[in-house]
Parts: C-alpha cells; sequence; structure tokens
C-alpha cells in the first residue's frame, strides 16, 4: 500500500503526530520535499521531539528514507541523530536512508537566503534556512548532492567548481563572500560526509521494491499546500511542490501505485510568516486561538496568525491533492467559544465565490462570508471516541465533512498519541 500525506493548509496542521500515529502500520516512511524550514512536532508521553529532517515515522520500526526533493543541512541531520541517540533511539543505516541526489544546503544558502529577503520590499517571511537558494542551485544544476558530501574528493572538487559564482552572488548582494570557501565550515561538513556515509541509497528503487513485496510505504510531507511553489498563494510560498503528485515526482514511483491520500486538516487555520490569510484573527479571539493552540513555529518560533476555518481555500486543497480521507486536527483547541465561524465563501469584488481566485493579488481582496455554529464548552482533550464529543463538536465536525465532502478518518483532540480516536468507532 502506498499512502501520501499532506497539509492541506498552511503547514503545522500536525503532519508529525499524524504521521507517528500511522506509521505503526507502515515499513517504510519517507520525506518527498522541503527541508528544515519544516518543524514536525511528535509527542510520545512526555518527551517532545521536533523533527525537521527525519521523517516522523522513526519513532516505530519503519525504515526511514529522506528523498531526493528534499534540500539536507547535514548539520540538523547531525543534531536530530543525536538527540535520537540521547534518547536511546539508534539511527544506524539500516533505519534511516538518504538519496544520493539529496541536495545539501550550504552555508552560501543560508548566507543567500538572508541577504535575499532582507533586501525585499515585499517580505516573504522566509525560515532563512538557504531552502530557496538550494533549490535554486538544484534547478540551476549548480547543486551539491549527498553522493557528493560523502565523498571527499568529489565534494572539494564540485565546491572549487562553483565557488567562484557563489561568491560572486553574494557579493553582489552586499554579503560576505569568505563563507563559500570558509575552512572551518569545510572541515566540518567533511566530517559529516564521513559520518552519513553509510546512509546513501536509491530511495526511488527502495520504495518500487518495497511495493513489489507487498510492504506498506507512506510519503510524508512538509509544509502545506497552499505554500506549493506552482499552486499555493505566490509570491508567499515555500520553494517546493508540497501536494500529493510531487511525493510520486520527487520520491520516483509513479502515480498508479498510489492507494490513498490523507489530508492533515487543522480545524481552524494558521500561517505563519507574510501573506492573504482571508480568514485572519487579528484580535482578542485570534490571541486566545494562538495561545490555546500553543501556534509558535516549531522551527522560527514565530508567532503562527490564527484564523476561522476556510472552506475554499480547502476544496481547491482537496482538487489539488485528490485526497481519499481527512485527518482532522486540534478540534480541542476551540472549547469555550461561544461561536464557531466557518467561511463558506468569499467576497470578491461585490461577486459571491465558492472557491479561492487563481492569482494572490485577487485572494488578498476576499473578504469570507461565514456560516456559525454554537460551540461548546466541556474540555475534549480527554475525550476517547467520537460518540464521546459533546453535540455541538460533533456537529461542528459533520457539518465540515458535509461542506468538504471527503470523509474524516481520526480525529485529534490533543498533541498526544492517545488523544485521536476514529470518526466512525
Ligand atoms: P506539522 O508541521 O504539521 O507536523 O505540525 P507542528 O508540529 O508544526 O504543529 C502542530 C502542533 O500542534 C504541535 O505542537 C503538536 O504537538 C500539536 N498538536 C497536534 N495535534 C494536536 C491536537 O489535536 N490538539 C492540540 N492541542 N495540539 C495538537
Ligand atoms: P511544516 O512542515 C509553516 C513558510 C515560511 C514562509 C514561507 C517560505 O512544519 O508545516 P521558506 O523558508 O520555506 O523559504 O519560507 O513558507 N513555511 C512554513 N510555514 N510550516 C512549515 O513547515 C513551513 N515551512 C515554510 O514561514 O512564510
Ligand atoms: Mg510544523
Amino acid at each position: 500500500m502506498f499512502t501520501i500525506i499532506t497539509g492541506a493548509q498552511f503547514g503545522d496542521e500536525g503532519k508529525g503526530k499524524i504521521v507517528d500515529l500511522l506509521a505503526k502500520d507502515y515499513d517504510v516512511v519517507a520525506r518527498f520535499q522541503g527541508g528544515n524550514n519544516a518543524g514536525h512536532t511528535v509527542r510520545v508521553g512526555d518527551e517532545i521531539y521536533k523533527l525537521h529532517l527525519i521523517p516522523s515515522g522513526i519513532l516505530l520500526d519503519a525504515r526511514v528514507l529522506i528523498g531526493p526533493g528534499v534540500v539536507l543541512n547535514p548539520e540538523v541531520l547531525a543534531e536530530e541523530i543525536e538527540m535520537f541517540e540521547k534518547h536511546g533511539i539508534n539511527v544506524n543505516s539500516e533505519k534511516l536512508g538518504v538519496d544520493a541526489k539529496t541536495s545539501i544546503i550550504m552555508p552560501y544558502h543560508i548566507e543567500l537566503d538572508g541577504l535575499r529577503e532582507a533586501a525585499r520590499e515585499t517580505k516573504i517571511g522566509t525560515t532563512k534556512r538557504g531552502i530557496g537558494y538550494a533549490y535554486i542551485d538544484k534547478v540551476a544544476r549548480d547543486e551539491i548532492r549527498m553522493a557528493e558530501l560523502v565523498d571527499k574528493e568529489r565534494f572539494l572538487k564540485r565546491l572549487e567548481e562553483l565557488a567562484p559564482q557563489k561568491e560572486k552572488e553574494i557579493e553582489a548582494m552586499g554579503g560576505n563572500p569568505k563563507i563559500v570557501r570558509d575552512t572551518v565550515l569545510i572541515k566540518r561538513y567533511l566530517e559529516l560526509g564521513e559520518q552519513f556515509a553509510g546512509y546513501v541509497t536509491d530511495v526511488s528503487r527502495e520504495i518500487n521494491q518495497a511495493l513489489d513485496e507487498g510492504k506498506n510505504v507512506m510519503a510524508e510531507a512538509a509544509q502545506g499546500t497552499h505554500l506549493d511553489v506552482i499552486h499555493g498563494t505566490q509570491k508567499f510560498v515555500t520553494s517546493s511542490s508540497t501536494i500529493a503528485g510531487s511525493a510520486c515526482a520527487n520520491l520516483g514511483v509513479g502515480p498508479t501505485r498510489v492507494d490513498n491520500v490523507i489530508a492533515i486538516v487543522k480545524a481552524y487555520i494558521t500561517r505563519v510568516g507574510e501573506g492573504p490569510l482571508p480568514t485572519e484573527l487579528t484580535g482578542e479571539l485570534g490571541e486566545r486561538i494562538q495561545k490555546a493552540g500553543g501556534e509558535f513555529g516549531t522551527t522560527t518560533g514565530r508567532g503562527r496568525r490564527c484564523g476561522w476555518f476556510d472552506l475554499p481555500l480547502l476544496k481547491k486543497a482537496i482538487s489539488l491533492n485528490g485526497y481519499t480521507e481527512i485527518s482532522l486536527t486540534k478540534l480541542d483547541v476551540l472549547t469555550g467559544l461561544d461561536t464557531l465561524r466557518i467561511c463558506v465563501g468569499y467576497k470578491y469584488k461585490g461577486e459571491n465565490l465558492d472557491y479561492p481566485p487563481e492569482l494572490t493579488e485577487d485572494l488578498q481582496e476576499c473578504s469570507p462570508v461565514y456560516e456559525d455554529l454554537p460551540g461548546w464548552k466541556d474540555d475534549l482533550t480527554e475525550v476517547k471516541a467520537y460518540n464521546e464529543l459533546p453535540e455541538n463538536a460533533r456537529n461542528y465536525v459533520e457539518r465540515l465533512e458535509e461542506l468538504m465532502k471527503v470523509p474524516v478518518n481520526y480525529i485529534s483532540v490533543g498533541p498526544g498519541r492517545a488523544q485521536t480516536f476514529k470518526k466512525g468507532e
């Protein structure tokens, strides 16, 4: 079975939690795009794991893979491996594989990301992790790959070849070009390359073989649908394709092998960084949801902007991903609100829309049209089954399901594994 899991909104929907929950039924879990701009939180008992690169299936028996469409900062990978070792989890080459073609984030990518963002009149609010510039080099065919990182001679040769151009770029942007050939940084990368040599693998081959043997494979996305570089809210997007089809392209698995596509959907909406968010709550209510939901970035610590559930954006996410089921997270966060609002459409230049306009500048002009539902007062975090939910919480879920026209499978009412139940049971 091949399952793809993607975020249906602007990221931070709770992908880490749901992937960890479902991973017990999978033999392989693979990250297919993005880099350490992602922050996926997995909570097991009192332990909180914040993952930026390693797939969230790591805590179970699955083999975890980092695909060639990912941009990988080796220092971050080393930190994550060390964090797991400290928790007694051995991340050896049986457990983790990294594709030979995975692009390496170099210190100069981080420098360039920072310089470019500082120079932009209208900011994107990037995570400044060098993600965009690592992808620029991939597309320009100027990247350094995992295969080079782990081979000292090839690494130094490739860096020598690329350095003059990178130095010029940094200089032109007013930065310090010395970072490109910084001997301390190069030495560190060589050390990391040596450490990671055993992890190198062919991810497409591994996944196709696993599927041929009848094993279960899960593809884990980073970011969210509307941050997709092609279909998202440009320019306020990330630099990779975050939607389900991207899993096939990036992992090298044919679309005919996909069995199901799971959406991770937050019961409201959040966004970190700039860009349109039609249902944004800027006042006290927004702060209340932010606080109740702990809506602060896992990677950058920035406050996440919060808003009511946005159905037009969700409908577009369903079209872009072809979801077969939905996992609804953070329902507990809405407890205590007298009225819940669902944005069922937009007003745009006097017209009613039930689907987002294609361009960001037009989405920015949309104002939400709401349907109101009564809230509930009871705490949900101890609820163990769907029929134990207060009636108004069930009404909210069922109304969303009716509007989305895709079945809700799991409902999450807290960060822990046990704080999840199936809707149908
Ligand atoms: P991801 O990037 O999609 O993996 O999501 P993040 O980990 O960045 O953000 C989700 C946050 O919400 C994390 O702190 C999770 O521990 C937490 N979380 C996940 N599901 C729930 C839930 O149902 N209720 C609450 N209260 N928190 C949750
Ligand atoms: P997870 O996987 C939320 C946002 C940044 C910024 C934009 C571009 O945890 O859901 P980038 O550094 O990628 O060039 O920044 O994308 N962004 C995310 N927002 N969750 C994420 O990942 C994100 N990764 C990037 O805030 O607006
Ligand atoms: Mg996150």
